[in-house]
């Protein structure tokens, strides 16, 4: 089974969980607390909540370790010990009114075997680890555990369930996640050197990534732009004149008055009259048709003129692939897509060039901002593919700008237009400016 994905039980917290803990070493937990999703009728309710308890019990149902995911607190209790923890990052945390507001969420991490209990938020990942323990002075209670339960006691029951209730393919108010191991650092990269999947990371990593990645993978590797110009260059091209469609889009977009241009200031005047910055816009261009295994267009062409960027925005709980056909990308990784500041400085950064790949999984590499700080117009290709067991295809996308929390649609610009009309027409622009220019 691949690392990253192992196949997260996500449950939504309208009862008490229960999670099974005794043929494994290891146990992972997320919770996510998504309050933005409970409508304003039901905040007054939502509210209340003020504690989340997960017990780990032996097979007497004894408690053998007990966290407590408090407002302002994170309290882990043992046989010898209660640790209090105030990093703002673990705890649950309310805005100036004193409400629970910002999207927000920890994970724990315990190895019966090694006697680690690591912490953190967001995603459960090296980079995002808050508070690591040695369990050394309880092993034996640690080594009995068998079970863990996880329950609220602030929201009356009966009120529960119809808060967690939200229209189909929104994110859950309160959900809890669980696998059975943590995840091991893998490479955000991959390197255009492969020829196939085994090959990646020098073997090591094709060995962690899912099948739905490698999919994709087989799917784009041998994709490059020469390879989409002579698929979709006019058919009057083809016997003979070439063109290079990464200049050709380069020249269109950066030229005043070119059609690429001309949807991109579009795009800028928007967003100014938006509040937001012009240079975080870019071009879409769905290729093919609608399918029913991704959140829009299966695969993306995406145009970054220089200087611009994309928001900080999530994939749906989609896996996807980035591959750079022209220019240089950089990447910002984040721990979490939320309106609370203190939880959003990149995790990582990658700057991907030419031919390499990046890829994202529903709970690794999921929230990301790309940008393209170089003088050359890049160009990318993304793909996208919800895995077979997802059952909640959320349809939209979320972003976070200005500290607000947004969704999106991820449509084309180029709506009801194939790339061959494109090609063709961005051929006519620089032959008319060429011609205009020889006169
Ligand atoms: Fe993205």
């Amino acid at each position: 089974m691949s690392e990253e994905e192992a196949v997260f039980q996500s449950q939504q917290m309208d009862q008490r969980i229960d999670i099974n803990f005794k043929d494994e070493d290891e146990k992972l937990i997320l919770i996510e607390i998504n309050p933005q999703m409970v409508s304003k009728e039901l905040q007054p309710q939502f509210q209340l909540l003020n504690k989340i308890i997960i017990r780990y019990l032996n097979y007497a149902l004894q408690p053998c370790l007990e966290i407590e995911y408090r407002r302002n607190e994170l309290k882990i209790s043992s046989y010898k010990a209660v640790v209090k923890l105030d990093d703002k990052r673990v705890v649950m945390f309310t805005n100036s009114n004193n409400q629970l507001i910002d999207t927000q969420g920890i994970w724990i991490s315990l190895n019966k075997k090694t006697l680690d209990l690591r912490i953190g938020y967001g995603e459960a990942r090296v980079e995002t680890q808050v508070s690591h323990y040695k369990m050394d002075s309880v092993q034996q209670y640690i080594q009995q555990i068998t079970s863990v339960i996880i329950w609220q006691e602030s929201i009356p029951q009966q009120i529960l369930p119809f808060l967690m209730q939200c229209q189909k393919g929104q994110i859950r108010p309160i959900r809890i996640h669980s696998k059975d191991h943590y995840i091991a650092q893998l490479s955000e990269v991959i390197l255009q050197k492969c020829q196939n999947i085994l090959e990646l990371h020098q073997g090591r990593q094709a060995l962690h990534l899912s099948t739905e990645i490698d999919n994709l993978y087989q799917s784009v590797q041998k994709v490059e732009l020469q390879q989409i110009e002579q698929l979709e260059s006019p058919q009057y091209l083809q016997k003979g004149a070439k063109f290079n469609l990464g200049e050709l889009i380069h020249h269109s977009v950066a030229i005043e008055g070119c059609k690429l241009n001309q949807i991109l200031k579009k795009k800028q005047a928007a967003n100014e009259k938006s509040g937001f910055d012009p240079y975080m816009t870019y071009l879409r261009l769905g290729l093919g048709h609608f399918n029913k295994d991704s959140a829009g267009h299966q695969f993306v062409l995406e145009i970054w003129p220089f200087k611009h960027y994309s928001t900080i925005h999530d994939h749906a709980g989609q896996y996807g692939l980035v591959k750079i056909l022209q220019g240089v990308i950089d990447v910002n990784i984040y721990a979490i897509l939320s309106n609370a500041k203190h939880l959003m400085d990149p995790i990582k950064t990658l700057t991907c060039n030419k031919h390499d790949m990046t890829w994202l999984a529903p709970r690794v590499n999921q929230v990301h901002q790309l940008r393209n700080f170089y003088p050359q117009t890049a160009i990318t290709l993304q793909c996208y593919k919800y895995s077979q067991k997802t059952q909640n295809k959320m349809k939209q996308f979320n972003y976070v700008v200005n500290e607000q929390y947004k969704g999106f649609n991820p449509l084309s610009d180029f709506a009801d237009l194939e790339l061959h009309d494109i090609f063709n027409d961005l051929v006519q622009e620089y032959s008319n400016l060429h011609k205009q220019k020889n006169i």
